[in-house]
Parts: structure tokens; C-alpha cells; sequence
């Protein structure tokens, strides 16, 4: 027999209305049939005084169908659905467990009553996918909470606790103790039942009362807050504009609204990045590869990233010890891991009663190898010298017990030949985390060749354990992240020397959807970082190459940026966030001058043209060299460690949505003028020739 996504079935005088349409009870076209299908077939039952509609499985509806998304809409459309189930003369219970998100949500506001069991999540997260609440939620959930938490809840997407729905009338009642769906909505039909409960329709409840005030402080706080974004704009015209209409006009206006947020490039780059992120650790080299353990961790080095490793992994439940190098660091260490525990407890990320057990039972500092003899995995975050890095390989490969993976941070040494220290090269890879790394949800795992399957497992297990979002990547200087960025920051370089100012610079790539330009991030990352990479490198640099001395300049001066008060830009109190700097722009003049460069003008449009088109053409080198596994997996680094607009997709989304030629043919023209650092990338000239784009090769 097919599966039937939808069935009805009766217990009694009770309906039961189920779905099943794993893996989280989407609702895809047919689930709709179904849903009509049933609705139709309650209304017809003479013997049927209720339905309980519930769903199989680990969760109630998660929303539409994300994957009929870009293709065209199918009859019946979830709105006409919902209206169905409103309009049974008898009356409707919904029972939500699990995420009930998006369209689960709407289909649950348009039954009659909602209980939720225990763990419930609910919410509309419609607008961090480009849309927006398109089933009604915008004239529903106004009318049930009150407009200004409607659209807190529509415009912060967040999923919202049982506790909070109850309290904000979403759900009538949450089952005491943890039930099935079908059990806890029979027990509550009955009840209804006993009361001679009714139907009692959303649709008919007056609309909510708006405060133009409050309205307009939104709409300002909001186009600020998510610039360049469409989606959360759309979702208070939607519900603000139906508020002043009778419910029918305003889910007119709705779907009219959700119909163009639906074709637009904004959902397409937003929903991208939501499959990306599933799909980066779904590699064909993980298939049926047991994991090993690793619940016992070693971290040795416990400064900026080791702390900061070390709680990310406490905060997952894992024991961790970290090895210093002597009783002060170690001391240190302690205190900056129990200063960051404190601030999840603020963060409302932890109990304090948590934090004491972390402290007291999870987390322990050493100053001996031998403390790390029982760990499962070990991770080096010591200093950026690879003579300290085979220093502590050396110790480790001694005491670790076998079958330990010894894993490295390093943002740039060579994997391969810290592995090459050790007796057990197969044991070894780079996990590669991002600062702050409890924060920053990006985790480079970074495999050399001779790195066993299941260690490559452990990994991606490890990332998922601590929510990661994990990307595979391959030996070379910089890995995806690090190597894309050092070639965006070099055309933002080249493009100063020839004439832009930074902050010109700076200012055509937050207007772009970044987060901050180049120059505001090496402020905050400190010049002295970049000093440092700068000498390290020195030594095996291609004398074509272009290196701002400015910026050793600055350095020798001492602006090292933020934390010094002085960078590209002036930080004090009339300035906490910095403003341009005069000397900053002499400096560079004065190098212009060495060079005989005439300064000239750079529109944002060209400016961004070349940041993109470098980023892009490295990308395809990143990718075509097998450093990252798909176009997919460089767009959510970039999403995850870079800043770069989520609302955009990626750089690789990016490009295809550019068109692959029309790069091409920029590439090769900027090429003209300086053939070394403008070579374009063989897998897009490939990909050009043969009409394709990236996302080609994504499947
Ligand atoms: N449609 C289709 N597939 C979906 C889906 C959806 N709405 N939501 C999740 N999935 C798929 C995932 O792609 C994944 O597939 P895979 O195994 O092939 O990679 C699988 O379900 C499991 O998802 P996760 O790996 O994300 O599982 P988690 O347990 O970590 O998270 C979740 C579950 C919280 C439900 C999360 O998947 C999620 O946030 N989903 C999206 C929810 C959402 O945004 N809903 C709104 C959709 S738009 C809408 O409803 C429009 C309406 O207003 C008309
Ligand atoms: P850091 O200077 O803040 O911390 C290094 C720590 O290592 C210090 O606490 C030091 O006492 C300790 N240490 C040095 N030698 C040791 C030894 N022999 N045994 C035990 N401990 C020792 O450096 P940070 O920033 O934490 O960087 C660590 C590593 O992480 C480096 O390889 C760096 O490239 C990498 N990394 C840094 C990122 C960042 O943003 N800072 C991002 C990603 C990776």
C-alpha cells in the first residue's frame, strides 16, 4: 500500500486527523490534498463531534515544503487549506509537539483549539527565509497576541518556548506530563466535548488595535536592523495593512505579498544557505564511518582560542582538560574559562547551578602531558610557531593513549607536516575554529591525506556535539576561509594604492550586506596580526606580489588597531566605533607617491565589482583544486566566518546569480592590467564555456 501522508481514522465520537510526512511533517502539495481530503471527510462523519489533528513522529508541521520552493505553486495552496479546517462546523483541536514552525504554526491557528506538549517550539521564522508568514499568520497571530508580539515574533524568527505560548494565549493549555500526540489529544477532545465546546474561529475575532507610535519606532528600528533585507519590512505591511481590513482583504494582501517575497532572489539565497548548511556534512567519505569517541577532551593552550574551545565543549557536556604551559598560564586559563561560563549564565545560555557543576566536575587545568593521557582528543591551540606546535606534538604523540586524535588549530602551518611529527599521521587534522570560538558557529575541519576516514568522522561528529556548523577542507595555505579572505583583503589593498580610500572601501562593502569592511576588521582582529602573517610569509613570497607597507607603518607606530585606540580608524569616546583617520590617508598618499601612482576615483559599484570578482575567482580556485569539496561548502564558510550576507547566499550563490560569462569577462578584463593577481580560475572559465553554474555542482 503507498504511503498516505494524511489519514483519517475515528476513536469513538473522535476524529483523528494525523500526519505523517517524515522526516518533520512538512507541508508539501500532498499533504495538502490530504489535509482537504480529511477535513471533507470529518465534515461528512455523522458519528465524528471533534477532530484531534496531530502529527506522527518527532515533530508537529515544520513549516511548507521548502523544497517546492522556486518551482511553480501547486493547488490546493496552504492557505485555502487553512481555511478549510476554520470553517468545520465542528469543532477542531490541534495538538503541537516537537518545532510546529511557519505553515505548522498556521495550520494550527486555523483549528479551533491548540494544546501543546512538553519541549513544544514554536514560532514563524518565515522572514529568515525571505518570506513571510504566507498561510495567514500575518491576520491570524496579530488578532490572537496583540500585534506588537506578533511581530516580534515574525521579525526575530526565534522559536519560542511552550512556557512563552502559553503565556501569550498561542497554545490553551500545556500537557502537564510528556504524552503522544494522539493520546493527549484524545484526552483533551473529550474534555471539550464534555463542555459542549464549540468552533471558535480566529477569522471572526476583531483585528488588533495599532499604536502608530510604536508602528513607525518598528518599522525604523527594523529596516536598520535587518538593511537590505525585504522580508521583515513585508511582514509588518502585511499585518499593520490588515489590521485596517476585514480579514478576507488582508489575506489577500498577505498572500499577494508572500507571492513576490517567494520569486524573489532574497528567498532563493536565503533558502540556499538553510540546505547548504544541512548539506556541507553530507559527504559520500562519511557513508557508514563509525565515529570514535571523544568525550573526554584535551585542550592544550588555554588563551584566546583554547579558553575558548574549552567551553564550547563544556557547554556541550563534554570533560575537558586543558594543558598549559606553566602554573600562571594555567591559573589564567582557569579564570578566563570561568569568566566565559559566567557570561552564558548572563547570556540566559546556562543555569548558574550549571556553571558550578562545569567548574567543579567537567573542567580541570594541567601543567602536565601525563593529565592527557585518557582523552579521546586532544586539540592544540598554542602559539602560531610551528617549533612550538612540534614541541607539543612530540609530548603529545608520547603520552596520548592509542587510537587519541590529535587535533590542530592552526589558522596557516602546514597540517601534514605537524602530523609528520608523530608516529600516527592517520590520527591527525585541523579543526579549525573561528574567535570567539564558544561563539562563532563555523568549525574548518581540515583533512590532510593521510588522515583516516573515521578520524575525519569524529570531527564532523565533534562539530555537530559542540553546534557547529562543520565544512571539510583541504591542505593549503589558509584553508577555504583564511585563503579566500587573504585574496579579498589584496584587491582591497591593490584598490587603495590606486586610489580609494579605505573607508571608501569600508563603506562599499557594508553597503553591500557585510557586517564591517576589510579595514574595520583588521582593526578589530589588531595590526599586529597582520604584521605578524606579513613577516611570516615574507621568506616565500612571489616578488609580484603586492604588500601595503602602509600597514607596516602603522604597525611600527604602534596602531595596532581597536585595542590600541588607533587603526585605520580613531577610536576614543567621541568615537567608540572609530572614525576616519587624516595620517592614516597621508601615510597611504606617501606610498602612492613611491610608486607614481596618480591617485583616481572609485565608485562603490566598481569597488565592490572587484572585492566580489576576486572573491568569486578564488572561490572557483578553492573549489576547482578540491580544497572545498562543493561551491556549497565555500558559500557557508563565508556565511559563517566571514560576515558575508546571508541574504546574498554566498559568494558562489552569489556569482551564478551574476551570471558566470559576465565574471568571466570582468576577470579577464582586470586581468589586462595585472595578469598575476588576476588568473582566472580554470573551473570558471570551465563552468563559462559550458553554460553552467556553481550550483551545478552542488548535487
Ligand atoms: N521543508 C522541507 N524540508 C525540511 C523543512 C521544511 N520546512 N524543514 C526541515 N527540513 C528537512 C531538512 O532539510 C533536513 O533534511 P535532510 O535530512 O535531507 O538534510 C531534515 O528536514 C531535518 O532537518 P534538520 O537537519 O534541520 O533537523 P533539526 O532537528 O536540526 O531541525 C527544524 C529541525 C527546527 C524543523 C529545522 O529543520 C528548521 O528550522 N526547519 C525550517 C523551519 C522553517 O523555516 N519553517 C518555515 C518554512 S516557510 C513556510 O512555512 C511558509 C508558510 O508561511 C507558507
Ligand atoms: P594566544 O596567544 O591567545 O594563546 C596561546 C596560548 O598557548 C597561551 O595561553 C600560551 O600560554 C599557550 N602556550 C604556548 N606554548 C605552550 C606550550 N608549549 N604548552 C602549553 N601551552 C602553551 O593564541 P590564540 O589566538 O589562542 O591562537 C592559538 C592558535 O589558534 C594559533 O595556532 C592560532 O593561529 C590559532 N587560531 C587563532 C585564531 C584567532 O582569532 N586568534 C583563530 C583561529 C585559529
Amino acid at each position: 500500500m503507498t504511503h498516505q501522508p494524511v489519514r483519517y481514522s475515528r476513536e469513538g465520537d473522535i476524529a483523528l486527523i494525523c500526519i505523517d510526512n517524515p522526516p518533520v511533517n512538512a507541508i508539501g502539495q500532498s499533504v495538502r490534498a490530504g489535509l482537504i481530503d480529511c477535513a471533507d471527510a470529518f465534515a461528512a462523519d455523522t458519528a465524528a463531534r471533534i477532530a484531534v489533528l496531530y502529527c506522527a513522529g518527532r515533530t508537529f508541521v515544520a513549516g511548507a515544503d521548502i523544497k517546492e520552493f522556486g518551482k511553480p505553486a501547486t493547488a490546493p495552496f496552504l492557505p485555502d487549506v487553512v481555511a478549510r479546517l476554520e470553517a468545520l462546523e465542528k469543532p477542531v483541536l490541534c495538538v503541537m509537539h516537537g518545532t510546529a514552525l511557519g505553515g505548522g504554526l498556521e495550520l494550527a491557528l486555523g483549528a479551533h483549539y491548540r494544546i501543546g506538549l512538553p519541549g513544544l517550539k514554536t514560532g514563524l521564522p518565515e522572514t529568515s527565509l525571505g518570506l513571510l508568514p504566507g498561510a495567514g499568520g500575518t491576520q491570524r497571530l496579530p488578532r490572537l497576541t496583540g500585534l506588537e508580539a506578533a511581530l516580534e515574533i515574525m521579525i526575530s524568527a526565534r522559536h519560542i518556548s511552550a512556557d512563552q505560548a502559553l503565556e501569550m494565549g498561542i497554545i490553551d493549555e500545556l500537557v502537564p506530563a510528556a504524552q503522544d500526540p494522539r493520546t493527549a489529544g484524545l484526552v483533551k477532545a473529550r474534555e471539550l466535548m464534555a463542555m459542549g465546546a464549540g468552533p471558535r474561529r480566529l477569522c471572526d475575532m476583531p483585528p488588533p488595535q495599532v499604536n502608530k507610535e510604536q508602528i513607525d519606532t518598528l518599522r525604523a528600528h527594523t529596516a536598520a536592523r535587518y538593511r537590505g533585507q525585504n522580508a521583515q519590512m513585508a511582514a509588518i505591511d502585511a499585518a499593520v495593512s490588515g489590521a485596517a481590513m476585514p480579514f478576507a482583504e488582508g489575506m489577500k494582501h498577505e498572500r499577494a505579498l508572500f507571492l513576490h517575497l517567494r520569486e524573489s532572489p532574497q528567498r532563493a539565497a536565503l533558502v540556499h544557505a538553510f540546505q547548504a548548511e544541512r548539506k556541507v556534512a553530507q559527504l559520500p567519505e562519511l557513508d557508514g564511518v563509525t565515529p570514535r569517541a571523544f568525550s573526554l577532551l584535551g585542550v592544550v593552550g588555554g588563551g584566546r582560542m583554547g579558553s575558548g574551545i574549552a567551553v564550547s565543549a563544556l557547554l556541550a557536556g563534554l570533560d575537558v582538560t586543558l594543558l598549559e604551559r606553566d602554573a600562571s598560564s594555567a591559573a589564567q586559563a582557569q579564570q578566563t574559562v570561568a569568566q566565559m561560563l559566567a557570561e552564558s549564565v548572563k547570556r540566559g545560555k546556562l543555569t548558574d547551578e550549571a556553571r558550578t557543576r562545569i567548574l567543579g566536575q567537567q573542567f580541570r587545568t594541567a601543567e602536565s602531558y601525563a593529565a592527557l593521557a585518557d582523552r579521546d582528543m586532544v586539540i592544540e591551540a598554542v602559539f602560531e610557531d610551528m617549533d612550538i606546535k612540534r614541541e607539543v606534538f612530540t609530548q603529545l604523540d608520547r603520552h596520548c593513549k592509542a587510537g587519541a586524535i590529535l587535533a590542530t588549530n592552526t589558522s596557516y602551518l602546514d597540517i601534514p607536516q605537524i602530523a609528520a611529527m608523530t608516529t600516527r599521521p592517520t590520527d591527525v587534522l585541523g579543526l579549525h575554529f573561528f574567535s570567539p570560538a564558544h561563539i562563532m558557529r563555523l568549525l574548518e575541519i581540515v583533512v590532510p591525506k593521510a588522515t583516516a576516514p573515521d578520524v575525519v568522522a569524529t570531527g564532523f561528529a565533534f562539530g555537530k556535539k559542540l553546534g557547529k556548523v562543520s565544512v571539510r577542507a583541504g591542505v593549503c595555505d589558509g584553508f577555504i576561509g583564511n585563503r579566500i579572505l587573504q585574496v579579498y583583503r589584496a584587491v582591497s589593498d591593490h584598490m587603495v594604492l590606486a586610489g580609494a580610500s579605505p573607508y571608501e572601501v569600508d563603506r562599499a562593502v557594508t553597503e553591500f550586506g557585510f557586517p564591517m569592511g576589510p579595514y574595520a576588521v583588521q582593526d578589530l582582529a589588531g595590526l599586529d596580526i597582520g604584521f605578524m602573517t606579513r613577516q611570516r610569509k615574507a621568506a616565500t613570497r612571489d616578488p609580484r606580489e603586492f604588500v601595503a607597507r602602509w600597514a607596516d607603518e602603522m604597525h611600527m607606530r604602534g596602531w595596532h588597531g581597536r585595542k590600541s585606540g588607533q587603526g585605520y580608524y580613531t577610536y576614543d569616546t567621541d568615537s567608540p566605533k572609530g572614525r576616519p583617520c587624516p595620517e592614516v590617508e597621508a601615510i597611504i598618499a606617501a606610498e602612492r607617491r613611491e610608486y607614481g601612482v596618480t591617485p583616481r576615483n572609485f565608485s562603490s559599484d566598481e569597488i565592490i565589482a572587484r572585492y566580489m570578482a576576486a572573491m568569486v575567482n578564488e572561490s572557483a580556485h578553492v573549489v576547482g583544486e578540491g580544497i572545498a569539496a562543493r561551491p556549497l561548502d565555500v558559500d557557508v564558510t563565508l556565511l559563517h566566518g566571514y560576515g558575508f550576507p546571508r541574504w546574498r547566499g554566498g559568494p558562489m550563490h552569489w556569482a551564478d546569480t551574476q551570471g558566470l560569462n559576465q565574471l568571466l569577462a570582468q576577470i579577464e578584463a582586470f586581468a589586462q592590467e595585472d595578469a598575476h593577481f588576476w588568473r582566472p580560475a580554470p573551473l570558471l572559465v570551465q563552468l563559462a564555456q559550458e553554460k553552467r553554474l556553481f550550483s551545478s555542482l552542488n548535487s
